[in-house]
């Protein structure tokens, strides 16, 4: 990716944008063994080495975000029309590539992860890895044992037949049931149609992982924040790309 020499070091997060022109101005910054004192020196992050004050510093640019997605928003990288997750976060995020791994629904909310890695993105979301993602889904009607038997057997949707998934009945009343529902595909409108499949219109839905992600270290309600480095290694090595 092309970037300023001053946006690259700010994007790892070696100091801000003002402390980071002045490193660079004061000679300590080195690209490919030469002095850059040049805040606005054109730089390649995937090819170029990057040396500050004698140490040489990984320059992937590899961020990863977590956002509990409010409901309202579109899950795209941007639309002419309406909000989207990108304006929940600093512009830099959208700069870099960051895009969100897969989609909710407008008025789901919960757990969204973005990231700048494409291999990443493409391999959470292949059905081959297995990536549970967990959902809480409040429906209309009374769920039944026979609704938790034909999630189990694998659901017969319009264009596909869904595998196998989870579902626990958490509260079951005449008007409104509340379900946890468990799977590993992530096709377009997935589990509201899982549910129209056996006569129950979802009314609120909230994703409560993906993967290994969970939000019970927050961020809260339209926040962010980057994966911890323990969550950053768990989700490589969910997506096959990384072993302990
Ligand atoms: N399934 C849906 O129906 N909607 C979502 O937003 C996610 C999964």
């Amino acid at each position: 990716m092309k970037m300023r020499l001053d946006r690259w070091l700010t994007t790892l997060c070696v100091d801000s944008r003002s402390r980071v022109k002045e490193i660079i101005r004061n000679g300590q910054v080195k690209v490919d063994g030469k002095t850059v004192t040049d805040p606005a020196f054109s730089c390649e992050t995937e090819t170029q080495r990057l040396v500050l004050r004698d140490s040489e510093i990984d320059g992937r640019v590899m961020r990863h975000v977590l956002l509990n997605k409010p409901a309202g928003l579109l899950t795209a990288a941007r639309d002419p029309k309406q909000p989207t997750v990108m304006d929940l976060l600093p512009e830099v995020f959208g700069g870099i590539g960051c895009m969100p791994v897969g989609r909710l629904d407008k008025d789901t909310t919960g757990v969204l992860l973005l990231t700048c890695d494409g291999e990443l993105n493409h391999r959470l979301l292949s059905p081959a890895r297995h990536v549970d993602k967990v959902y809480r889904a409040v429906v209309e009607g009374k769920l039944t044992e026979k609704d938790v038997h034909a999630f189990a057997d694998g659901l017969e949707l319009s264009d596909f037949t869904a595998l196998p998934a989870r579902m626990t009945v958490l509260k079951a009343d005449d008007c409104l049931s509340l379900a946890e529902v468990t799977v590993r595909e992530g096709k377009f409108h997935q589990i509201k149609r899982m549910f129209a499949a056996v006569g129950h219109e979802v009314k609120e839905l909230h994703r409560l992982s993906f993967g290994p992600l969970t939000l019970d270290n927050g961020p809260a309600e339209g926040m962010w924040r980057e994966l911890t480095e323990n969550e950053t290694d768990m989700l490589y090595e969910a997506a096959g790309m990384r072993t302990k």
